[in-house]
C-alpha cells in the first residue's frame, strides 16, 4: 500500500511516499524560510501564496522519487490541524482533490501528533508508551502518548510557544532569522549564568504549564529600561549579545526540562520523545539526555530533518488506515492547537 502524505501547516511545503510497512519510499521539504526571512517571522498571506506555488511540483518530484505515479496511490494524507488557516487550506484542497480524482481514501492527520510519530519513525514501536514533549515556533505541549493515536494533552503554554520566544530574542539581539539557530550560536561563548532571567512556574510541580512572554520581556529589559526605546542591536557589545543569548537559553531550556520532568513523574513514565524545530536545540538536547539518564529512562528525539516540519511523520495516517478509520471529502481545518 502506498499512502501519499501532504504537509503545509506552517511554511513547508511538503510531501512523502510511504508503505503501510512505514517504509519512507520518497520525500520532499520545499521550505520557504527565505521568503520570510527579511520579515523575521512568517507572513501568513505569503506562505498560502509560497504553497499554492509549491504544492503540485512538490508532489510530482516526491512521486518521481519514489518511483510510482498516482494512480498507484491507495490513500492520501494530510494535515488539518493545527496550523495558519491559508497555509492548511492548500495542503487539504490538494489532498481531496487527489483522493476524489484517484477514488482513494482521505485521512487527516493532526499535526501534533505526528510531530511526535517522528521518533516512532525513527525509532520504532518501542516509543510508545511515552510522554511527548512539542517545542517549535508555534507550539509548546505535553502530551500522555499511550500508543500512536491515544494522545492526551497535559499543558500547553499559556502565551507564546518556546520558538517563538527564540525567534523575538533573536530580533532584538540582531540576530538573523530563524532565531533558534543564531541564538544557539551566539551563546556557545556566551555566560548562561550572568543575567538571572525567570523560569515560569518553576517551583510548582502540580502546574506543567509553560509561558514565555515573561522572559522575553525580561531580556528586553536588560536591553532598555521599561518605557524606553530598544537600541540599535548594532550598537549592542558582542558579549553583552553572547551573554543574554546563553542566559536567555539556559532559561528556555531550564523550564522545558523541569516540566518535562513533572510529566514523566504525573504519568509514571519512563519514554520520552521530542519534536518540534527547537528539539534540534544542543543544549536542550543536552539537559533532557542527562534529565533521562539519571531516571534510567530512554530519550528518543526525532533527527534534524524530521524534527522540523515534514511529511514523513504524517506516516501517521498508516496508523489510523490500519485502524480503519477515513475522514469524508467534507472535512474541514482548524488553526487551533485542539485537545487530541
Ligand atoms: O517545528 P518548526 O520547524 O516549525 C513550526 O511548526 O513552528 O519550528 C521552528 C522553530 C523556530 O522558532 C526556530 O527558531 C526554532 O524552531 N529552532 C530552534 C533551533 N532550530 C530551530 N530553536 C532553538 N535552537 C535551535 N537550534
Ligand atoms: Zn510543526
Amino acid at each position: 500500500m502506498y499512502v501519499l502524505t501532504i504537509e503545509t501547516t506552517c511554511d513547508e511545503t511538503a510531501a512523502a511516499v510511504v508503505t503501510d510497512q512505514l517504509e519512507v519510499r520518497g520525500a520532499v521539504v520545499a521550505s520557504q524560510a527565505r521568503l520570510h526571512e527579511q520579515f523575521g517571522g512568517v507572513v501568513p498571506e505569503i506562505a498560502s501564496r509560497a504553497h499554492v506555488e509549491r504544492i503540485v511540483p512538490v508532489i510530482d518530484e516526491t512521486l518521481r522519487k519514489a518511483g510510482i505515479g498516482l494512480t498507484d496511490l491507495d490513500a492520501i494524507a494530510v494535515a488539518h490541524t493545527p496550523g495558519l488557516v491559508g497555509s492548511l487550506l492548500v495542503g487539504v484542497t490538494a489532498a481531496k482533490s487527489l483522493a476524489l480524482a484517484l477514488d482513494v481514501p482521505l485521512v487527516a492527520v493532526n499535526h501534533l501528533q505526528a510531530h511526535i510519530y517522528a521518533c516512532r519513525m525513527t525509532d520504532g514501536p518501542g516509543v510508545f508508551p511515552c510522554v511527548g514533549l512539542i517545542v517549535s515556533g508555534g507550539h509548546t505541549n505535553l502530551y500522555r502518548c499511550d500508543g500512536p493515536l491515544g494522545f492526551e494533552l497535559l499543558a500547553s503554554t499559556i502565551d507564546d510557544a518556546a520558538g517563538e520566544a527564540f525567534d523575538k530574542v533573536a530580533s532584538m539581539l540582531g540576530l538573523p532569522y530563524p532565531g533558534g539557530p543564531s541564538i544557539q550560536r551566539a551563546a556557545a561563548t556566551g555566560d548562561p549564568t550572568r543575567f538571572d532571567l525567570p523560569r515560569a512556574f518553576a517551583h510548582d510541580p502540580q502546574r506543567l504549564a509553560f509561558s514565555f512572554s515573561g522572559l522575553k520581556t525580561a531580556v528586553r529589559y536588560q536591553l532598555a529600561p521599561p518605557g524606553s526605546k530598544l537600541p540599535d542591536p548594532a550598537t549592542l557589545e558582542p558579549q553583552l549579545v553572547a551573554d543574554l543569548a546563553a542566559s536567555f537559553q539556559e532559561a528556555v531550556v531550564d523550564a522545558l526540562a523541569t516540566k518535562t520532568a513533572h510529566a514523566l513523574d504525573r504519568c509514571a513514565m519512563s519514554t520520552l520523545c521530542v519534536g518540534g524545530g527547537v528539539a534540534a536545540n544542543a543544549r536542550l538536547r543536552e539537559r533532557l539526555q542527562e534529565l533521562c539518564e539519571r531516571r534510567g529512562a530512554r530519550l528518543h528525539v526525532a533527527p534534524l530533518a524530521l524534527c522540523t516540519d515534514n511529511a514523513v511523520m504524517g506516516a501517521i495516517a498508516v496508523e489510523r488506515l490500519l485502524a480503519g478509520e477515513r475522514d469524508s471529502l467534507d472535512v474541514g481545518v482548524s488553526p487551533a492547537p485542539e485537545r487530541l
